[in-house]
C-alpha cells in the first residue's frame, strides 16, 4: 500500500466542513492525513487547560471512515500566552510570537511544555483505531542564540572535545586571539565585528542540530510505547540547521518535504529530493510528506500551476524512487492566515476544479499499488556537512553552490542513482562521485580509498578535501589517491575554478589551454578520476571504466 493524503487543518473550520472533507478524501482515495501540526491554541488554551474534543470528534470521524491520522504534536508553533523560551537571533533581537516556529528547543519551559503537551495526547490517542504515525513537531529549523543555547552549547563542546585545549587546536583559535581559557568563555556565534571562524560556525550548527535532536527524542521517547512510527518532516536547503543524515538514524521513517522551484524542472528537482531521502533511509521506507499540489513557487515569489498531468508525473517520480507515501500540503486552503494562498488539494473555489480533480485522479491510480525498491549501481555522496561549510564567511570564491552542483550531478548520473551520505556503504557501487566535497575527515579519506582499492571507480573534483571536518587546511591530502600534485588553487580561471596539478602517476584525459583538467589515476584495483575544473558536460566522466 502506498500511503496517500496530506495535512489536514480542520481546527481551521467549522465542524459542519468536517463531514464534507472526509466524504471528499474518500473520493480521493486519501488513506492518511496528518492533524494537528499547528493546533496547538487549540488544544491548550490555557496553560493550566486542555481542549481535546474537537480533534476526539476529527479522529473518530477518520476512523469511521476508514481514513489513517499522521497525528502531530504540535511544537512547532507555540501559543500566543507561550513567553517563555522565545527565540533569540545573531544580533541579539528576541522574536515575538506572530508567525511560527517561534520557540528556542534550548530553553528548558518550552522543553517542559513541549513534553507536557506530547504526554497528554500519547496518553489520550496511542490506543485510536485511526492512529497509523506520529508526526512530531514540522520541520525543525529555528536557530537561536540566546543564553540557554549558550549553557547548551558550551556542555555540547565540552562533551566533545573535552579539554579546551583541543577546542583550541580544532577551531585554530590562535588565529586573531581567539584561545579560549574554558569552555565557559565561549559564546554562541552572535553578530561580531568582522568575519567569524568558520570552525565555531560549523559546530554551532552541528549543535543546533544535536539540540534539535533532543527535543524530538524527548517526544518520540514519550509517543513510542503506543507501538507505532514516529517520524518528523524534514525541510530541505542550505538555511536548515538539521543534518538529516543524522536524523535519519532516529527516526521510524524517513519523510521529507519538497517544494521544487521551477516549472520547467519541477521532475529533475523531485527525483534529487527522492534519491537523497532514499539515501538517508538506507534501504527502509521513506515517505514524501508534503508537496504542494498542481503548483510550484519559484524564487521570484510566483505561483504557477503545473500542467495537466504533471501531478501525476510529480507523484510518479517519488514512488519510482522507492516512495512509501505521497502526501501534499494541503488538504483544505485556507481562507486566512500567511498561507492562505498556498495551493490545496480542495482548493478555495471547492472540489469541482481541475486540481482536485487531478490529485483524485492520482489517488485512483495508486489503489493497489506498493512501494518499489531501486537498485543502482551508481552513488553520488551528497553530504550537508559540506553544504554548511561552503557557507563559511571568507572561500577563495563565492561563485560555488554546492546544492546547485549536487543536483547538475545527479540529474547527470541519471537514473537509478543512489544519493548518500558521506559514511554510507560503498562496496555495492561501481562508481561514486562526491563533487566539492570541501569538508573530509580521515574517516571520510579512509572510506574513500578502501573503495578505490577495492575496485570502485571514484570521481572527484576540485575543491574536495581542501579541509578536515574543523575547517582546517589539509594540502596534499588527496595527491596520493589522485596520483598527481595540486600545487594551488584558481579560483575564478578554467570553469569557475581550475586547481594547478602535475600528474604523479594519473595519466592526463583532457586539457584545457595545455593545462591537465581531466585524470585518471590507478589506485589498488579502483580508478580515480579528478576534474580539476568545473566542466559543463560531466556525463561523459561518470562511467565506471577508463576514458583514456
Ligand atoms: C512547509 C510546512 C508547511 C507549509 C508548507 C508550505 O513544508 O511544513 O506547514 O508551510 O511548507 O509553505
Ligand atoms: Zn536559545
Amino acid at each position: 500500500m502506498i500511503w496517500f493524503g496530506g495535512d489536514w487543518n480542520p481546527e481551521q473550520w467549522p465542524a459542519s466542513v468536517w463531514a464534507t472533507d472526509v466524504e471528499l478524501m474518500r473520493r480521493a482515495h486519501v488513506n492518511l492525513v496528518t492533524v494537528g501540526v499547528f493546533s496547538w491554541s487549540r488544544l491548550q488554551p490555557t496553560p493550566e487547560t486542555f481542549d481535546f474534543g474537537w480533534l476526539d470528534q476529527v479522529l473518530d470521524l477518520l476512523a469511521d471512515n476508514g481514513i489513517g491520522a499522521c497525528l502531530a504534536t504540535p511544537t512547532a508553533s507555540p501559543p500566543p500566552w507561550f513567553t517563555d523560551g522565545l527565540p533569540v537571533t545573531a544580533d541579539g533581537v528576541r522574536l515575538t510570537p506572530g508567525s511560527r516556529d517561534t520557540y528556542c528547543v534550548n530553553a528548558p519551559a518550552y522543553r517542559e511544555l513541549s513534553e507536557r503537551i506530547a504526554t497528554e495526547l500519547a496518553r489520550r490517542y496511542s490506543g485510536h483505531p485511526a492512529l497509523r504515525m506520529w508526526h512530531i513537531h514540522n520541520e525543525y529549523g529555528t536557530t537561536c542564540f540566546c543564553d540557554h543555547c549558550a549553557l547548551a552549547f558550551r556542555r555540547w563542546l565540552a562533551g566533545r572535545y573535552g579539554d579546551p585545549a583541543e577546542l583550541n587546536a580544532a577551531w585554530s583559535t590562535d588565529f586573531w586571539s581567539q584561545r579560549y581559557g574554558s569552555f565557559e568563555q565561549v559564546q554562541p556565534p552572535r553578530t561580531t565585528q568582522y568575519l567569524g571562524n568558520p570552525a565555531h560556525l560549523l559546530d554551532y550548527r552541528r549543535f543546533v542540530s544535536d539540540a534539535m535532536l533532543g527535543h524530538f527524542v524527548a517526544q518520540r521517547e514519550i509517543v513510542r510505547p503506543s507501538g507505532r512510527p514516529v517520524t518528523t518532516n524534514f525541510a530541505l536547503g542550505g538555511w536548515v540547521p538539521v543534518d538529516h543524515a543524522r536524523w535519519a538514524r532516529e527516526v521510524d521513517v524517513v519523510a521529507v518535504d519538497d517544494y521544487p522551484a521551477s516549472v520547467g524542472d519541477h521532475l529533475a528537482e523531485r527525483a534529487f529530493t527522492a534519491d537523497l531521502a532514499r539515501g538517508w533511509a538506507g534501504g527502509e521506507p521513506w515517505i514524501l510528506m508534503e508537496h504542494a499540489p498542481g503548483a510550484v513557487r519559484g524564487p521570484d515569489g510566483v505561483t504557477r500551476a503545473l500542467a495537466p498531468g504533471q501531478a501525476r508525473a510529480a507523484a510518479g517520480t517519488y514512488l519510482d524512487r522507492g516512495a512509501s507515501g505521497v502526501m501534499y500540503f494541503q488538504w483544505r486552503a485556507s481562507r486566512g492566515g500567511a498561507e492562505q494562498w498556498h495551493p490545496a488539494i480542495v482548493p478555495h473555489e471547492g472540489p469541482d476544479t481541475p486540481v482536485f480533480r487531478e490529485i483524485a485522479d492520482v489517488g485512483a491510480a495508486l489503489r493497489g499499488r506498493t512501494p518499489e525498491r531501486p537498485t543502482a549501481s551508481r552513488a553520488l555522496l551528497y553530504d550537508e556537512q559540506t553544504m554548511w561549510a561552503w557557507q563559511s564567511p571568507h572561500l577563495p570564491t563565492r561563485d560555488i553552490d554546492y546544492e546547485a552542483t549536487g543536483r547538475r550531478w545527479h540529474h547527470a548520473l541519471g537514473s537509478p542513482v543512489d544519493v548518500l551520505p558521506v559514511d554510507a556503504p560503498l562496496d555495492s557501487y561501481r562508481l561514486v562521485a562526491a563533487p566539492l566535497l570541501y569538508l573530509m575527515s580521515s574517516a571520510t579519506h579512509a572510506a574513500l580509498r578502501s573503495y578505490v582499492r577495492g575496485g570502485g571507480t571514484l570521481v572527484l573534483t576540485f575543491a574536495c578535501g581542501l579541509t578536515d571536518e574543523h575547517c582546517r587546511v589539509t594540502p596534499g591530502s588527496l595527491d596520493d589517491l589522485l596520483g598527481v600534485r595540486i600545487v594551488r588553487h584558481l579560483p575564478g580561471e578554467g570553469h569557475r575554478w581550475l586547481d594547478d596539478v602535475e600528474p604523479a602517476g594519473a595519466e592526463t584525459v583532457r586539457r584545457l589551454d595545455g593545462r591537465p583538467v581531466v585524470t585518471e589515476h590507478r589506485y589498488g584495483q579502483g580508478l580515480v578520476r579528478y576534474l580539476a575544473t568545473d566542466l559543463a558536460d560531466i556525463a561523459p566522466w561518470l562511467s565506471p571504466s577508463r576514458s583514456a
